[in-house]
């Protein structure tokens, strides 16, 4: 019976401090200052990345990658995965070439057992020269220019690309 009596009371006194006037203001009150504190965090926010603008760092073009004695005959991997390079080298001239498939630019791999570029995004297949010779890649890979600085280290130069039809020129390779 007591027990009755005080659930009634409660809910009598939940509904009167519901449709209290000072209750409502309360509901107002707290929702001006959220809005204030919704507001300054949003303008604090703002302004902290003021100060970090949106900087597009881009990668250096020209990278050192030591001496051509550093590299023995065949294909070199150590840049595949920091420089996107691999330098290749047999008995008279050393190659930079990118290591980017001609097809749609993913990042082929070096199969030393079978002596080729493969592409693991659609299968095209490189020989050690660069030439394409399967898979729907169109053309042979890109070279990078290369040359010699004056201690005779090798300095690559990504943003000079040589095509097939370029690689005899200086630049797109070295004698060695
Ligand atoms: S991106 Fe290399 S075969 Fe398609």
């Amino acid at each position: 019976m007591s027990e009755r009596i005080d659930q009634k009371n409660t809910e009598e006194i939940r509904e009167q401090t519901e449709h209290c006037p000072n209750h409502r203001l309360l509901t107002r009150r707290k929702f001006v200052w959220y809005s204030v504190f919704g507001f300054l965090g949003l303008w604090l926010v703002a302004t902290i990345r003021f100060f970090f603008p949106r900087v597009l760092f881009e990668p250096k073009t020209r990278i050192r990658i030591g001496y051509p004695s550093d590299y023995r005959l065949g294909v070199d991997t150590r840049h595949r995965a920091t420089d996107r390079i691999w330098v290749v080298r047999d008995a008279g001239t050393l190659v930079v070439m990118l290591a980017k498939c001609t097809h749609l630019g993913c990042t082929p791999d070096w199969k030393e057992s079978e002596h080729k570029f493969k592409c693991p995004c659609h299968g095209s297949g490189f020989d050690m020269e660069g030439i394409n010779f399967e898979g729907p890649a169109s053309r042979p890979l890109d070279r990078l220019h290369v040359e010699l600085d004056a201690t005779g280290r090798m300095v690559v130069d990504k943003s000079r690309v040589y095509g097939v039809k370029d690689w005899k020129k200086p630049g797109a390779f070295l004698p060695v």
